[in-house]
């Protein structure tokens, strides 16, 4: 039988081949697609079994090779002659069967068996392994130096093929940041730890910025991604001087193929020893460029690179394609549920008042249905003066009774300690090692990891936690 075939293959070669793939009894050319866009819609409309694709077709990704796989459409990879680097990339974004463009009819038609007869692959094996700007209002209160980063320019205005250039751009640029100490370092696979809370700000920055803090040692490094699609503000909290979003640059490396150790470690911008951070969108429109598949490849590959990688995300877990048609449009939930599917473990945060424990409650039911991840359910700004006296204990109570869950970490409120801490753009084991605040957060540290931390400074932290 002959499957209908489209191409979309760059104006050099794509003659002559249409000529010789028409002759083949394996297929038949149905449309000459002239860019990737008339691709993806014919392979969306049915039209085509099979897709003959050139390595440097204008915006093929990893994204646009799965979305022809998920049409069901058999991909055939085609590269210049002598091009090395477009057949290795062809077969890192999953393409299996690839070829040169001029390669002569006997090889066209091996090539076309071997497509033909193997079973459709979604395994996605190739691929890669598996900013916010602090130049805003609070920058100016700030008594040190912010952690610098090449001179970058927020590239946030574009759309559609503009922002994408822009945002390889970035990557360019962040990979400017020169060598990096990760390179000599050999982990296993890291534990990745994402930080997540309900709506209204229960404290999942604050807790994730201040895990990784503990965590991170000079040859224990931890990266710390912000992935929140809503307001993404790790650079703001830690003064990262970061006007070009290290997640965009990760993920669009990714879905390039190229997101090796080298270029991870150039873009996680060094803020303390041993502390990295991967910094999040600074205009929450620029959502669409976190793709899901992309977002899965980048925490992958820190697992790949750091014991502990903790990622910070938005609350909504609402997943959009439930309000939509069209499946394979970006979603903007979709990084954090698409971090969420990968996680090792998942800090559950809330808000020790009323409000915040109910959502809570809710938040928890929510969960459940979107990670298989262990979770630790933390209560954060533990104080009387919401829920009344003995507020730990009354915490405990409510969240036996309402949510099942009887192993819960407590943080103390410091409003003038996480005020100072930020105000200073460091964490609070830089900033503020008494805090009270730090007891619970060291204990949630402890508890994703398995790892004992090492002893405070102060012993007053240890007084200090006795009354929470
Ligand atoms: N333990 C604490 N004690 C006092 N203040 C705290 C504590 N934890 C967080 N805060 C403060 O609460 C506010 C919200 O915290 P944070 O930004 O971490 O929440 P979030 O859940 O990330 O919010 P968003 O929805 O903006 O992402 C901040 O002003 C922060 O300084
Ligand atoms: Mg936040």
């Amino acid at each position: 039988m002959s499957l209908p075939l489209l191409t979309a293959v760059t104006p050099r070669y794509e003659a002559q081949l249409a000529t010789r793939l028409d002759s083949s009894r394996a297929v038949h050319v149905v449309r000459r697609c002239a860019d990737l866009a008339e691709l993806l819609g014919s392979a969306a409309a049915g039209i085509g079994r099979v897709a003959v694709v050139s390595a440097d077709l204008r915006g093929l990704d990893r994204a646009a090779i799965q979305q022809l796989k998920d049409h069901d459409v058999l991909v055939l990879g085609v590269h210049r002659p002598g091009d090395e680097g477009g057949e290795r990339m062809l077969r890192r974004w999953g393409v299996q069967v690839v070829l040169s463009a001029d390669a002569e009819q006997p090889q066209l038609e091996g090539a076309l068996t071997e497509l033909v007869s193997s079973p459709q692959h979604d395994d996605g094996q190739g691929g890669s392994a598996p900013g916010t700007s602090s130049g805003g209002p609070g920058s100016a209160f700030r008594d040190r130096p912010a952690h610098p980063a090449p001179d970058r320019a927020d590239p946030a205005d574009g759309t559609g093929q503009g922002q994408r250039d822009e945002a390889a751009d970035e990557t360019d640029r962040h990979e400017g940041e020169g060598p990096s100490s990760l390179d000599a370092l050999e982990t296993g696979r890291g534990t990745v730890v994402v930080v997540w809370g309900p709506v209204g700000s229960p404290g999942r920055t604050t807790l994730a910025v201040n895990v990784a803090a503990e965590l991170a040692e000079p040859d224990q490094p931890v990266i710390l991604a912000d992935l929140d699609t809503y307001g993404a503000s790790v650079a703001q909290v830690l003064a990262v001087l970061d006007e070009a979003p290290g997640v965009a640059a990760a993920s669009r490396a990714a879905d390039q193929g190229s997101l090796d150790r080298a270029t991870l470690s150039r873009l996680a911008i060094q803020v303390v020893p041993g502390l990295r951070v991967l910094t999040g969108m600074p205009r929450p429109d620029r959502w669409p460029e976190l793709r899901d598949h992309a977002v899965q490849d980048v925490l992958s590959a820190c697992a790949d690179l750091v014991p502990v990688t903790v990622v910070d995300v938005g609350f909504c877990l609402e997943s959009d394609e439930e309000l939509s048609f069209d499946t394979t449009a970006p979603r903007r939930n979709g990084a954090a549920l698409a971090a969420l599917e990968v996680a090792d473990h998942v800090l559950v945060v809330g808000a020790a008042d009323p409000v915040g424990l109910q959502r809570l409650v809710r938040g928890l039911d929510q969960l459940a249905g979107v990670t298989a991840a262990a979770t630790t359910v933390v209560v954060n700004r533990v104080r009387a003066e919401a829920i009344g006296k003995n507020p730990a204990r009354l915490v405990r109570e409510a969240l036996v009774r309402f949510a099942g869950v009887e192993d819960v970490i407590l943080v103390a409120e410091d409003q003038a300690g996480v005020d100072a801490a930020v105000l200073a753009g460091r964490t609070l084991r830089e900033a503020r090692p008494s805090s009270p605040a730090r007891v619970g957060v060291r204990e949630a540290a402890s508890r994703v990891t398995g790892r004992e931390l090492a002893a405070p400074r102060r012993r007053v932290l240890a007084r200090r936690a006795a009354a929470v």
